[in-house]
């Protein structure tokens, strides 16, 4: 009995010693079992800069991945990306609505030329084909851009190109809206990526 009872004040003893670890320990080990690990952001997880709309807006674009038009000659492009939110997580479905002017420096404002919506993928991707834009008076060379997510506020924005020698003398260029040149075949390509506030 006398034995038993050591072995049970010597057990107390231990388990009084562990008590403060114990106690520590728990809601640690809690919450390493319920929480999720913190996400990795990724670089480009700043939302892309908003820019002024410019006066040519119009609604109501159609829907086309091809806004090359016929008799309207010029250096094709297609430009792609992705339309992800914060969190670099795609944003399917997302509306990218596009117009710039023609290779001369005209907006159509009569018609729907060179103006035109696409809905990126399940993969947040998006594509569609044109031909780069001109110059006109006071501004560099640049495409517009409105982007939303579905049932999301839209982001209008504008791209543009790397060296154009416009760019250093334009006063609503930014350079993180630079879309990143390629070439595929004859055409140019231009790649960006839309980074919306969830
Ligand atoms: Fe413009």
């Amino acid at each position: 009995m006398g034995n038993h009872k050591g072995v049970s004040r010597r057990r107390l003893l231990k388990a009084a010693a562990g008590a403060p670890f114990v106690a520590s320990l728990a809601p640690l080990a809690a919450m390493a079992g319920t929480l999720e690990p913190t996400p990795e952001i990724p670089d480009n997880d700043d939302p892309t800069p908003s820019q002024t709309e410019g006066p040519y807006y119009k609604r109501n674009s159609p829907e086309k991945a091809n806004l090359m038009v016929e008799g309207v000659s010029g250096t094709g492009l297609i430009v792609s990306g992705k339309v992800v939110d914060t969190q670099g997580k795609p944003i399917a479905k997302a509306l990218v609505d596009v117009w710039h002017c023609d290779p001369k420096g005209d907006y159509d404002n009569k018609g729907f030329k060179f103006r035109g919506h696409v809905f990126a993928d399940e993969e947040g991707k998006y594509q569609f084909e044109t031909v780069v834009p001109g110059l006109y008076p006071g501004r560099t060379r640049h495409i517009h851009v409105r982007v939303q997510a579905p049932n999301g506020k839209p982001l209008t924005t504008q791209l543009y190109f790397p060296n154009d020698p416009g760019n250093a003398r334009d006063g609503i260029y930014d350079k993180r809206l630079l879309m990143t040149m390629g070439t595929e075949g004859e055409k140019k390509t231009g790649t960006f990526d839309f980074v919306l506030r969830a």
